[in-house]
């Protein structure tokens, strides 16, 4: 039996208060509530019953930026970040990115196991047949301004998709769903390279099928007249690997948006315009950019210790270091350092900005302003190098990182539809305006 005054949030709560429980006293009653704690989470529905009396809706919780609230479970992507570990479904991030290929990892991610050879064939081999897009699509590409920002171009195009596949918001019919999902994937690095192509007023390049998937998209940036381009397999897999680094990092900003947008039930392609558009702000998929502008303003070797002591005192941040969750070197900076050279020498680029990204890392990885702090090098920190030696301008460097996210989100998608939990995202506001005013006539304000 409950105690008087004692509440249980579940039938037995002294059950639950012996093993996994918070016992709250809201001191505004002298009321005590036990209220059970799952996997390290309170639920906030349990705090609705406190109440001062009646009439009272019941205490609520307040976190404006989600920093410590679960909004779902989720079983796609681990990140431990004081240890540095990434996982998607339990595969560490370092075998992936030696081992597998953006299009298996997109697999994993949908599917929860990695495919078997049969299905992994028959995956790339759908993808690669979905990648072209509606002719109008393209005309709509066109009609854009020749300076129009390529995330701009994205967001709209794939937002336009849902126009040609209105199927697609039948999201119980299990083959649109699918269909749907793969539509995505295959056609936007399509979107991404027409973007591209519309910036330098260059005709667009139709995809390739017989290249892979990073492959074609090197295609059709690059392909001038060539009857058929064969990539650098270096640059090939280097831009894999960044895609495969990319491809999913649990609840952030886009994710977070594409659940929430999705738990309308809208259709898959108006959901991941949503993501588009959430990474399209500077603080989420912009740093990398940030990265290269710092170390051109450094300019050589000889300015790193003026700069960091400007750091230091805090007149700007060394971009590309310090992370929110990765308090630890973030695991995906480690690999993809290791391709930079590789594509410099591919491309045949002696760039300075390397020899100063690399003595930067090092003076700051010795410096107790640094380290006291926990701020690692970041994904950022190398992964705009790599984009430069690829000559793709800074403008694209937010829609490089759509491209493989696109599979992260329609992951987390799928998982949100097929959760009994889910209900449409509808968060709770705390009011403090004014109540119950009357209106005044114009002539007397
Ligand atoms: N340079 C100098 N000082 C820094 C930096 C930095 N890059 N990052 C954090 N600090 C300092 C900060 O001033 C604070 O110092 P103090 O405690 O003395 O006031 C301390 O370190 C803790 O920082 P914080 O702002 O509380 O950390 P946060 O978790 O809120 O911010 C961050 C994380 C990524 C926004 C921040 O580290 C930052 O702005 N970094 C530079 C931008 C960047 O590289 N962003 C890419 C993130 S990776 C991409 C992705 O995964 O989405």
């Amino acid at each position: 039996m409950a105690e008087e005054g004692t509440h249980g949030a579940q039938a037995e709560p002294w059950v639950a208060a012996a093993e996994d429980s918070l016992t709250v006293t809201d001191n505004r009653t002298g009321e005590t509530y036990v209220v059970p704690i799952t996997e390290g989470t309170v639920k906030a529905m349990d705090f609705r019953q406190m109440k001062t009396g009646e009439g009272d809706f019941g205490l609520m919780t307040y976190d404006p930026a989600f920093t410590n609230t679960a909004h779902c479970r989720s079983q796609i992507c681990y990140i431990d970040g004081d240890q540095g570990v990434l996982e998607y479904r339990g595969h560490p991030i370092e075998q992936l990115c030696d081992q597998s290929t953006h299009l298996e990892v997109a697999y994993l991610l949908l599917h929860g196991e990695l495919p078997t050879k049969e299905q992994l064939d028959y995956w790339v081999y759908v993808v690669t047949h979905h990648t072209f897009v509606h002719e109008n699509i393209k005309r709509s590409m066109e009609a854009f301004r020749y300076d129009a920002h390529p995330m701009g171009m994205l967001l709209s195009t794939v937002g336009a998709l849902s126009t040609f596949y209105p199927a697609a918001k039948n999201l119980d019919d299990e083959t649109e769903h699918w269909m749907a999902i793969t539509r995505l994937i295959a056609k936007m690095p399509t979107l991404a390279a027409f973007a591209y192509r519309h910036n330098l007023g260059l005709p667009y390049v139709y995809p390739d099928n017989d290249l892979s998937y990073a492959g074609n998209f090197l295609s059709m940036l690059y392909n001038i007249n060539e009857p058929r381009y064969q990539p650098d397999p270096r640059l090939e897999r280097a831009l894999d690997v960044l895609w495969i680094l990319h491809a999913d990092h649990e609840q952030n900003c886009s994710t977070a948006a594409v659940r929430a947008v999705g738990s309308s039930r809208v259709d898959p392609y108006s959901a991941v315009a949503a993501g588009v558009a959430a990474l399209y702000g500077p603080l989420h998929g912009g740093a990398n950019e940030a990265v290269l502008r710092m170390l051109e303003r450094i300019g050589s070797v000889e300015n790193i210790p003026a700069f960091l002591q400007g750091v230091k005192e805090r007149k700007e941040k060394l971009m590309g270091f310090g992370h929110r969750v990765y308090k630890n070197y973030d695991p995906r900076a480690r690999i993809i350092k290791k391709h930079v050279d590789e594509v410099l020498e591919a491309v045949g680029m002696d760039n300075p900005k390397l020899e100063i990204a690399v003595e930067l890392e090092k003076r700051a990885l010795d410096d107790e302003f640094f380290t006291e702090r926990k701020l690692y090098p970041n994904v950022d920190f190398y992964s705009g190098l790599i984009y430069e030696a690829l000559s793709i301008p800074t403008d694209m460097f937010t829609v490089m990182f759509a491209i493989p996210r696109t599979a992260g989100w329609l992951a987390q998608w799928h998982e949100m539809l097929e959760d009994p939990e889910t209900k449409i995202a509808r968060p709770r506001q705390v009011y403090t305006g004014a109540r119950e005013r009357d209106y005044v006539p114009l002539d007397q304000r």
